[in-house]
């Protein structure tokens, strides 16, 4: 018997990504993405002009998402958008755009958790592709989450490690920041620390309980090393970007390579799956591969583009819940901090 054809509409609009995606199926045939370059001038995501920026968008990216997938949108299965979490003024337009989408084309509304959008990422299928099997571990790194997740199933899991203060992102951004790059400040920080030497400078990673994290002291002592450096060199920032950024890398891709080990040990995970925005950091990617062939796990990492707030992955989550009949009634309100 020939696969039902299921098109399903995906919105991303939590923080400063609006974003439109069709997939067919677990296929995608559109993903469009438009960043909020506004925030650079601010050195972070300024909440009202996200929404803004979002308002005037998001009709172009759905548009521009159809018209790149070549089809028309009474094709459409079903919308799904990201409910939460993230601000809400930006959530609020993902979810009355798709309410009326839902209304005007009579398709089911299908509300999605943004976090498990990232973790999903990697059954978005493609070429020389291979889905990861349940249970797995699941790791989400962005700039809001750090999360370590036992998945037993596609709407089963449960929270095992958290950050206890920042996010790794957020600590790629505000340690970015400290050296005067741009926000998001976490790709050029991978870029630069490149060419840089990892052991020039020692900075910590928090020892805190079991499967959590903490950012904030790697922060204080990175400001620190950089106040005092500079009373003796006042270009110290200028001399040393590349061994910084590498350092910093080290300390960030450590604490979180030593947790998944940690995890995966203890409750015998041999499956991993990781999402999210840092899980674009070159450094994150290599020491995950190493680790996969070294322990002989199967470790399943997203293509660059699905890393990044998009809403491809957004589809996909919608896809699943569209054939468990997981549908949301039209009085829904979008959920800030949504939990995973
Ligand atoms: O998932 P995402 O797009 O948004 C949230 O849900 O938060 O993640 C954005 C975060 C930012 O903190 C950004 O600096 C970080 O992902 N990021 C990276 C890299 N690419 C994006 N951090 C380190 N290395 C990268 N290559
Ligand atoms: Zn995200």
């Amino acid at each position: 018997m020939k696969k039902r054809e299921i098109y399903i509409l995906g919105i991303e609009s939590s923080c400063d990504e609006t974003s439109a995606a069709v997939l067919l199926n677990e296929k995608v045939l559109s993903n469009c993405v438009a960043n909020q370059e506004i925030h650079k001038d601010y050195g972070g995501v300024v909440p009202e002009l996200a929404s803004r920026a979002h308002q005037s968008n998001i009709i172009p990216v759905v548009e521009k998402s159809l018209s790149d997938a070549n089809i028309n949108k009474n094709m459409l299965s079903a919308i799904a958008f990201t409910n939460g979490p993230g601000l809400l003024g930006s959530l609020l337009v993902g979810n009355s755009f798709s309410k009326s989408i839902s209304l005007g084309l009579n398709i089911p509304l299908i509300s999605v958790n943004h976090m498990h959008a990232h973790l999903f990422a990697s059954f978005i299928s493609r070429s020389d592709f291979r889905k990861p099997s349940f249970p797995f571990l699941g790791i989400n790194i962005s700039g809001g989450h750090t999360q370590l997740i036992i998945v037993k199933d596609f709407f089963e899991m449960k929270l095992i490690g958290n950050t206890l203060d920042d996010a790794i992102g957020e600590a790629y951004d505000k340690c970015g920041k400290i050296l005067g790059l741009d926000y998001p400040a976490g790709p050029m920080v991978d870029r630069l620390s490149l060419q840089g030497n990892p052991d020039k400078f020692s900075l910590p990673i928090a020892k805190v309980n079991d499967f959590d994290f903490s950012y904030s002291g790697v922060k204080t002592a990175f400001q620190n090393l950089i106040i005092e450096s500079k009373l003796k060199d006042s270009n110290f920032i200028k001399n040393n970007i590349h061994d910084l950024c590498a350092s910093l890398q080290k300390c960030l891709v450590e604490s979180v390579i030593k947790k998944i080990e940690l995890a995966a040990e203890k409750f015998s995970l041999s499956e991993i799956v990781i999402g999210g925005g840092v899980s674009a950091n070159s450094e994150i990617r290599k020491s995950l591969k190493k680790m996969a062939v070294d322990k002989n796990w199967k470790v399943y990492i997203p293509p660059i583009e699905y890393t990044t707030d998009n809403a491809a992955m957004i589809g996909i989550v919608g896809y699943y819940k569209f054939i468990h009949k997981k549908f949301d009634e039209l009085n829904i309100t979008p959920s800030p901090r949504f939990k995973i």
